[in-house]
Order: C-alpha cells, then sequence, then structure tokens
C-alpha cells in the first residue's frame, strides 16, 4: 500500500501504528508533473482512493469570496480529477477509483453552497466515469462532520460548537470518526458489484 501527501513528516506521523506496511510518498496532486512522477514510480496498482481537500469555499452565498471558492476548486475537484486522470495508465482494469466528497453537496444547508459546488462537481462525474472507464469502477464516499485535523482551520468554540450540533440532532447521536470513512470506503473498494455509486457516510445529516 502506498499512501501520500505534499509533506512526508505529517503523514509518517498519521501512519504511526498503523498496521501492516505502507510506503509514505511525497506528491502535489496540484502538479502535474509530480503527479506523473509519482503514479510512474508506483506503477501498476488496483485501487486509487482521493481523500485530498482544500479548507475555502464556506460561507454565505451574498458575501462569498468567489476567489476564495475559485481556490477551493483548485484546492480539491481538480487535483482528484488529476490525479484519477493521471492513474489510468497504471491503474489496473479489474481496480478502483473511489472520491471523497462530502455530503454537502446533497443537503441544502445555507453558508455551504460553495461547498456543494466544489464536492458536487466531482459527484457529478462518478456515474459517467463508471460507464467510461469500465471494467474499472468508480464511486465516491461523501462523509457529514467527522473529526479530523481539517476542522482545525476553525476557532475551538466554533469547532466545538458545530460538533456538539450534530451529536444533538444526527440520527447516530455522534460526530464521525475516520474509520466510519474508512469503512465505507473498503466496502466499495472491494465490493465488485458496486459502481458509479455515491455513498452518504454522515450519520444520517442528509436526512435532516
Ligand atoms: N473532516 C470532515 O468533516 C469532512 C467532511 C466532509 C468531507 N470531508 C472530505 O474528506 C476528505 C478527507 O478529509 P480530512 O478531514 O481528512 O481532511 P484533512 O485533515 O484536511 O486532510 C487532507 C489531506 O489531503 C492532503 N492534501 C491536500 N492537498 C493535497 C495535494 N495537493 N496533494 C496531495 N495531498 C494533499 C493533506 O496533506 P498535505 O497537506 O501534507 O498535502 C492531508 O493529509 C477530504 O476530501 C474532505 O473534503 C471531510
Amino acid at each position: 500500500m502506498v499512501a501520500a501527501s505534499r509533506n512526508l513528516d505529517t503523514l509518517n506521523e498519521a501512519l504511526r501504528g498503523v498496521p501492516g506496511r505502507v510506503e509514505a510518498r511525497a506528491v502535489d496532486a496540484g502538479d502535474a508533473a509530480d503527479l506523473a512522477r509519482f503514479f510512474h514510480a508506483v506503477g501498476a496498482f488496483d485501487h486509487l482512493v482521493l481523500t485530498l481537500s482544500g479548507g475555502e469555499g464556506a460561507g454565505p452565498f451574498e458575501s462569498l469570496d468567489l476567489q476564495a471558492l475559485r481556490r477551493g476548486f483548485e484546492a480539491k475537484s481538480w487535483p482528484q480529477l488529476a490525479a484519477a486522470q493521471c492513474s489510468l495508465p497504471t491503474l489496473r482494469a479489474h481496480g478502483s477509483i473511489t472520491f471523497i466528497t462530502a455530503i454537502s453537496a446533497r443537503i441544502a444547508r445555507p453558508g455551504t453552497t460553495g461547498l456543494a459546488a466544489i464536492n458536487g462537481a466531482l459527484e457529478a462525474m462518478v456515474g459517467g466515469l463508471a460507464r467510461e472507464l469500465a471494467p474499472r469502477r468508480v464511486n465516491a464516499v461523501s462523509p457529514g462532520v467527522v473529526d479530523t485535523p481539517w476542522w482545525d482551520r476553525m476557532p475551538a468554540d466554533a469547532k466545538a460548537a458545530v460538533f456538539a450540533e450534530q451529536r444533538d440532532t444526527l440520527p447516530v447521536g455522534r460526530v464521525g470518526r475516520p474509520d466510519d470513512v474508512a469503512h465505507a470506503i473498503q466496502y466499495l473498494m472491494e465490493n465488485g458489484f458496486t459502481t458509479g455509486t455515491v455513498a452518504a457516510c454522515d450519520g444520517g445529516l442528509h436526512l435532516l
């Protein structure tokens, strides 16, 4: 298994204690030449999981900074698509691509329309890619609120308020954990009869 991100130090820290042999590699998925070098170095492989993300693009539409929204697309939608495209020459025919999007794409929540657009762009491509790239399978996991470092961009009291609201309102009564999303990814990777699917992993947030 190969895990990759831009910063090898934080990647190695995240991989500490992960069982099995995982090779850490540095790559910037926003850089086409770097992506090409990365996939060439990895060689033929079976499953691509695209978890990368930016942090910009949220806020009320009336005052939304459109340049920030553009950066949000450039930090998530474009590099996920670029990595998927660049992987194709070495992604085996029985393999799969799993995008990680966000449930904002499917809930009409004020203040998240920009995030809906960033993630909806990816989700809109899943079905068509599943047909176009067959027999490779193409799916997405669409998470709700999951306790990861992504939320550390936010002031601590604002993050605590979001998590408390999730605990109070979600049918499952808790915030998501990285393992919840990992299970959903594993299902989509391993189930050879599932393609063109966007799987919500959100504790029921899409129902509210
Ligand atoms: N956490 C949530 O509540 C939540 C909710 C809905 C959806 N999601 C989605 O779930 C996915 C994982 O989220 P997360 O919470 O784990 O986010 P995160 O804590 O911000 O982690 C994102 C990872 O992507 C890597 N990355 C970012 N840009 C990259 C690039 N250009 N090339 C290579 N690696 C890059 C980062 O490492 P480097 O900085 O070292 O590159 C980091 O390891 C994301 O797509 C996110 O949008 C998360």
